[in-house]
């Protein structure tokens, strides 16, 4: 892909997100590490990566695995050090890939030093770092929030008499956003990683981290909102979305954009409206991209997404970029979710995801539609999986990377227990895919490599096309025509006159479509139009 644009990486560029402690064990514990992805940045180029993110590496108890932070600055001693971290991205930048960490700034670790000030005494000159509240006259919580992992976001302590907020587990204290202190150390700890040649972050549920001063109580949810505003139970309303959270990304964004390449600040913004998340883009001065949760939460169907990318695109307008992924490790794994074990729904999705017009993140093992893995009871290890067992849980899409049929799937040494179980590597691998050009692999790959050949999949325009229900069609720019059927039953696309590029059915590859398009169920088609439009 031609570098013309400092950007295109992120921009153009297919993304891969990394769960580290399941992607490859080098030292035979069970857990991956950092020298792991080091070693497989080959199997990355390969796929045509330009850029990772991992989930956090940064010191943590692992009360949520790696999200309640106790040293922003230091590696997780079992993940690795900090030699080896500047060694991958080292080795990445050889492969012109980057390398783009977690940044979590709405809480720490219940360990970390600054709590354990700050809760040392109502007098400590870090108490205000966190939010501390009286409870009620009755002795209540001191507002009706509630945590995103159930219950309420409050626990009293009962030491100094107060309450401090936790907008997730209680070992997760949420940093106070309005004390000056607390922005000026997030400065110094970006600015510690930018100059380590990381290349930007990816962060930690962004939209939340200023609270309402007042701390006002959360209204009701009502009949327009989304489902999973609905399931929440309230709308987060002063917990969340609140107007200065926007200084802070405005800050973020000039530390970013003072570094030579301009760093990349992309957001969890759980978010479902689209104004909301277009607004996190700000006037071009905060972040580079927000993740769409109404994309993974939408079905696998034609009318439903293209709703959520037409949305998106009409909110985003011209400035502002979107991005697409299926999954993450907060979510079950789009194989499984939305194509139900159908391999030809894997394939339909994942054309799909790569040639929508924004930055598209892989979660790793999408490139081989790694499903999810059943994880029993006595396995869990996911906090919230505790709590919603058997309803919910996020440890099937954190299981093991599937490299190879041999035993320890490559993950990890034969005979080596991994941290998390192994799903059926001998299933779905890698090593098996990688030879057979029919494979999901071989699919991504290509998909991957005809995007950074065609400068209309990178940048072209997105405008839709009418096809039969069920098929969900578009243009991008002048020449390329993608259509996928997201049903089970065939169907056609008017007026397309062209070749096949990639089709999900290799069998279909640089077949001439004359007029039709036709699609089986669950088939989808790039095409490449004989006459510019
Ligand atoms: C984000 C993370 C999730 C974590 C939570 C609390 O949603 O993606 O894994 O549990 O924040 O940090």
């Amino acid at each position: 892909m031609p570098d013309d644009d400092p950007a295109a990486w992120w921009r153009e560029g297919v993304l891969y997100q990394i769960y580290p402690r399941s992607f490859a064990d080098t030292d035979g514990d069970g857990v991956g590490n950092i020298a792991g992805i080091t070693a497989h940045l080959d199997d990355l180029a390969w796929l045509g990566i330009r850029g990772i993110w991992l989930c956090p590496v940064t010191v943590s108890p692992d009360a949520d695995w790696g999200y309640d932070v106790a040293d922003y600055t230091a590696v997780q001693p079992g993940l690795g050090t900090l030699d080896e971290l500047d060694e991958l991205i080292a080795r990445a930048a050889e492969r012109d890939m980057r390398v783009i960490l977690d940044l979590v700034p709405n809480h720490t670790s219940d360990r970390h030093p600054w709590f354990l000030e700050s809760r040392a005494s109502r007098d400590s000159p870090k108490r205000d770092w966190y939010v501390w509240a009286d409870a009620k006259p009755d002795g209540s919580p001191p507002n009706n929030w509630t945590s995103s992992f159930g219950g309420p976001a409050w626990t009293l302590d009962e030491a100094t008499g107060q309450h401090y907020l936790h907008n997730f587990l209680s070992e997760q204290p949420d940093l106070n956003w309005w004390n000056e202190d607390v922005r000026a150390e997030f400065d110094r700890i970006l600015r510690f990683w930018f100059d380590r040649g990381v290349a930007g972050f990816r962060i930690d549920v962004v939209h939340m981290i200023v609270k309402d001063r007042e701390l006002r109580d959360n209204p009701a949810t009502t009949d327009d909102d989304h489902w999973f505003v609905k399931v929440q139970g309230q709308r987060r309303t002063y917990n969340s979305c609140r107007p200065e959270v926007h200084d802070v990304l405005r800050r973020w964004r000039a530390i970013a954009d003072s570094y030579d390449p301009q760093r990349v600040l992309i957001g969890e913004t759980h978010v479902f409206d689209y104004q909301t998340l277009a607004s996190f883009y700000g006037e071009g001065d905060e972040l580079d991209l927000a993740f769409n949760f109404m994309f993974i939460n939408a079905p696998l169907e034609s009318d439903e997404l293209r709703g959520v990318v037409e949305s998106t695109a009409t909110a985003l307008g011209d400035r502002s970029w979107p991005v697409w992924t299926a999954g993450n490790h907060d979510n079950y794994r789009f194989p499984s979710r939305w194509a139900g074990g159908n391999p030809d729904a894997t394939r339909a999705a994942l054309m799909m995801l790569l040639t929508l017009r924004g930055a598209a993140f892989l979660y790793y093992g999408d490139e081989i539609g790694m499903p999810d893995t059943e994880v029993s009871r006595e396995r869990i290890l996911d906090p919230v999986g505790v709590r919603f067992f058997p309803v919910y849980g996020r440890d099937p899409e954190r299981t093991p990377m599937h490299w190879s049929p041999r035993a320890g799937a490559g993950f990890t040494e034969a005979g080596v227990e991994p941290w998390l179980p192994f799903g059926d590597f001998n299933a779905v691998n890698v090593a098996e895919q990688r030879h057979d050009p029919d494979s999901i692999l071989s699919l991504t790959r290509d998909l991957i490599s005809l995007r950074d050949a065609i400068p209309d999949l990178r940048r072209g325009a997105h405008t839709g096309v009418d096809a039969d229900p069920g098929v969900w069609a578009w243009r991008r720019g002048e020449r390329v025509l993608v259509a996928v059927n997201l049903s089970g039953a065939a169907a056609t696309v008017p007026g397309a006159r062209g070749t096949v590029r990639i089709g999900t059915r290799r069998g279909r590859d640089d077949e001439r479509v004359d007029g039709t398009l036709r699609l089986d169920g669950w088939e989808g088609a790039v095409v490449w139009l004989d006459d510019p439009r």
